[in-house]
């Protein structure tokens, strides 16, 4: 009965444990991301030099002062396209169920 309740609802979901949530979002990062932005996020993936617009380099830090932690989740979910930044950078629309793997994903790229 609690399953069907679910199934309607889309509501019973468990949310992950912290350390789940960090691990999935590293091997996120590991698998979907590190091909452009590279393995600690300064913009140098294998795949980035063949990207017309270049990854930024995440560790510079008048940029990380000038976005919001929201706006970082919003791009990782949304893609670039929708805020108008360049559109090689994809949605992950799977993500947008998983509010506490983007949370991770913001605190990496924050280098916390
Ligand atoms: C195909 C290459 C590619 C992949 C894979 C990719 N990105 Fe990006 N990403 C980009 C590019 C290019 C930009 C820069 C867009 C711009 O400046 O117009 C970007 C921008 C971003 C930004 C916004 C930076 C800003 O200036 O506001 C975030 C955050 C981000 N990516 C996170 C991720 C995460 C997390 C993943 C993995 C889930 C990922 N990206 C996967 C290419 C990629």
């Amino acid at each position: 009965m609690r399953a069907i309740a679910c199934i309607l609802l889309l509501g019973c979901r468990t949310p992950p444990s912290e350390r789940e949530a960090r691990a999935t979002a590293e091997q996120i990062w590991n698998t979907r991301c590190v091909n452009c932005h590279g393995p600690s996020g300064r913009g140098d993936g294998p795949g980035a030099r063949l990207l017309s617009v270049r990854p930024r380099d995440f560790s510079d830090p008048n940029w990380q002062s000038r976005v919001d932690d929201a706006h970082l989740a919003r791009v990782i979910v949304e893609g670039g396209r929708p805020l108008g930044l360049d559109a090689n950078m994809a949605a992950n629309p799977d993500l947008g169920h998983q509010p506490e793997v983007v949370r991770h994903l913001v605190e990496m790229i924050r280098g916390r």
